[in-house]
């Protein structure tokens, strides 16, 4: 990462986080308001593509066990969930920054380019989090439409690369729209992507996707320097309220990140981090709740299917379903009867549907089968 003078690292420090306020705290406080888990009182929550199946029972034994040593920071408790993932993928520990969340990281790497007032190239419509955080410490944002099956163009995305891109963002599988991009085809690209300009590939959702972490673009980053991949246990290790995610890069780029990582690596806890620890092995768990995810997913499709709605084929937790069959404010009316879905400003003629448990899932359809039109 090049170098940032003091001042303006401040300057938008401040602005970013009065940003945040403005727009990011107030959505959480809204629908923390409403009621705060998916079973109780009668809440189905679609909307945030939680897993309504985790944490796995080993995650909360080891929460358990260790809350009595929180009076210790968790230094030696990251640098365990370093060696483990570092054994798994066959890397070093240094290629591992450990976060509360991958949001951290996407908001590293938002404020990096953004501080030296460069672009982020995206596919669009993607995953905001890191786009809003570049925007609001200077960067610009340049948009690449998706294909017409709602996949990221990858040819498209290299051909709109200027000399201002410091960053391309690839989501993949894609959040909203739940494809995912060949992996052949993403390594081929990453390899034509001029090696000066980083590329960060957000694979938060990649334990549910085709091939699983087959896919992962994890084994290239010592050959591609300019590689940083993010990952969380907010999705398939159904984790997101516990905070923890983290970085896979060259040492070099985590090293950057570390210098400017606000918890000094230490924002995420001893609980998440032994929660980690305990389910990144828990391969039962994991494709019990990716089988029961399908599960779900095939309750959404057939209802689609009668009503002769169109959906893109997903590879995530969640079904981009097209909204023109459905009464307008579709959302606030599912919403007023404690079922919440999302659809973002951008998706204009689509709606997104998290995957819950397959009760909800038979819920959802029949509230919402009121509301097709046509
Ligand atoms: C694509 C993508 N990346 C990152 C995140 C952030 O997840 P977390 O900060 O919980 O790891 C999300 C959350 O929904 C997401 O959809």
């Amino acid at each position: 990462m090049k170098d940032l003078t003091r001042r303006k690292w401040l300057q938008n420090s401040l602005l970013a986080s009065s940003a945040f306020l403005i727009s990011g705290s107030q959505t959480l406080l809204a629908d923390t308001k409403l009621k705060s888990d998916s079973t109780n009182n009668g809440l189905i929550r679609l909307n945030w593509n939680e897993n309504p199946y985790g944490p796995s029972p080993r995650a909360i034994q080891a929460v358990n066990d260790v809350i009595v040593n929180s009076n210790r920071y968790p230094d030696a408790l990251i640098a365990e969930l370093k060696e483990l993932l570092a054994s798994d993928h066959g890397l070093q520990k240094i290629n591992f920054l450990i976060t509360a969340g991958s949001t951290e990281v996407l908001s590293l790497l938002g404020q990096h380019v953004g501080l030296m007032n460069g672009e982020i190239l995206t596919p669009y419509p993607s995953f905001p989090t890191m786009l809003r955080f570049g925007e609001t410490c200077g960067a610009s944002i340049r948009k690449v439409d998706l294909t017409v099956d709602h996949k990221i163009d990858l040819k498209a995305v290299l051909d709109a690369i200027s000399e201002k891109t410091e960053l391309i963002f690839i989501c993949n599988p894609n959040n909203p729209t739940s494809t995912e991009v060949d992996h052949e085809e993403l390594v081929s690209f990453c390899k034509s992507v001029p090696s000066e300009v980083l590329i960060c590939v957000d694979e938060a959702y990649i334990e549910y996707s085709k091939n699983g972490l087959k896919g992962s673009m994890a084994p290239y980053v010592d050959e591609m320097s300019n590689l940083v991949i993010c990952r969380t246990f907010s999705k398939a290790y159904g984790m997101a309220g516990l905070r923890i995610g983290y970085a896979i890069s060259h040492s070099d780029n985590i090293v950057a990140m570390a210098i400017r990582h606000p918890g000094w690596e230490l924002s995420t806890g001893v609980a998440p981090v032994a929660a980690a620890l305990a389910s990144y092995n828990d391969v039962g768990f994991l494709n019990k709740c990716i089988s029961k995810n399908e599960e779900g997913r095939q309750i959404v499709y057939d209802a689609m299917d009668r009503w002769g709605i169109g959906y893109s084929p997903s590879s995530t937790n969640f079904i981009y379903v097209e909204s023109s069959r459905f009464q307008k404010d579709v959302v606030s009316k599912l919403r007023k009867e404690n079922v919440l879905i999302t659809k973002w400003p951008d998706m204009k003629d689509h709606i997104r549907i998290s995957i819950g448990k397959p009760d909800e899932m038979r819920i959802f359809v029949n509230r919402i089968e009121q509301y097709v039109i046509g």
